[in-house]
């Protein structure tokens, strides 16, 4: 006759709980799970390796532009290298606010001058990047918010920089950063 056992120490036996309270079935279920999700890395990180352009041909682009068409005032939006860049062709005031800040006042000091090229003064082209944790800046669109000092303002913890782009205010350490590019004519190249 078959007979059953209701002896509790069998069944916590079956379920054999470690010293570090891992029964030995959950180690099965957790062990397979992981071995799964390695695979499912190993076989989707060649497809992306192959998809992402290489760091060489990343590093060579360039962001060519017509910014004949940009008014006095006004500013456009780019892309270069897959980030934000802003392109503000700046009025005489926004020059005159610029270089009437004294140097020694500045986080990071810079005159609109050497922020610029010569003979294209008026053209201020920064990367859209703020200098604190990475936000995207306003201020490069028709009414958005510019700050305290004119120039861009990132919401994210408060940073505002002045018509040359430069710090002035909030977490941001130094002012957004302007790339290399050059101006021939209207064509603006970035890169
Ligand atoms: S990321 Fe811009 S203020 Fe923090």
């Amino acid at each position: 006759m078959a007979t059953t056992t209701s002896n509790p120490e069998a069944s916590v036996a079956a379920d054999a709980v470690g010293e570090d309270g891992v029964r030995r079935r959950d180690f099965i279920e957790i062990a397979a799970v992981s071995a799964a999700g390695i695979g499912g890395l190993i076989m989707v990180y060649p497809l992306v390796s192959q998809m992402a352009p290489s760091a060489d041909v990343l590093a060579e682009s360039t962001t060519e532009l017509d910014i004949g068409s940009i008014e006095t005032g006004q500013a456009i939006k780019a892309v270069f290298r897959k980030q934000p860049v802003f392109i503000r062709r700046l009025t005489p005031e926004e020059i005159a606010a610029a270089d009437a800040v004294s140097t020694d006042s500045l986080r990071d000091p810079q005159t609109l001058a050497e922020r610029t090229q010569e003979g294209h003064e008026d053209v201020l082209v920064v990367m859209g990047v703020c200098t604190h944790l990475g936000c995207v800046p306003l201020g490069a669109a028709e009414g958005e918010d510019k700050g305290e000092f004119g120039g861009y303002f990132c919401p994210c913890h408060g940073s505002h920089y002045d018509t040359a782009a430069r710090i002035r205010k909030g977490p941001a350490p130094t002012n957004l950063a302007v790339p290399e590019y050059t101006i021939t004519d209207t064509t603006l190249v970035i890169g």
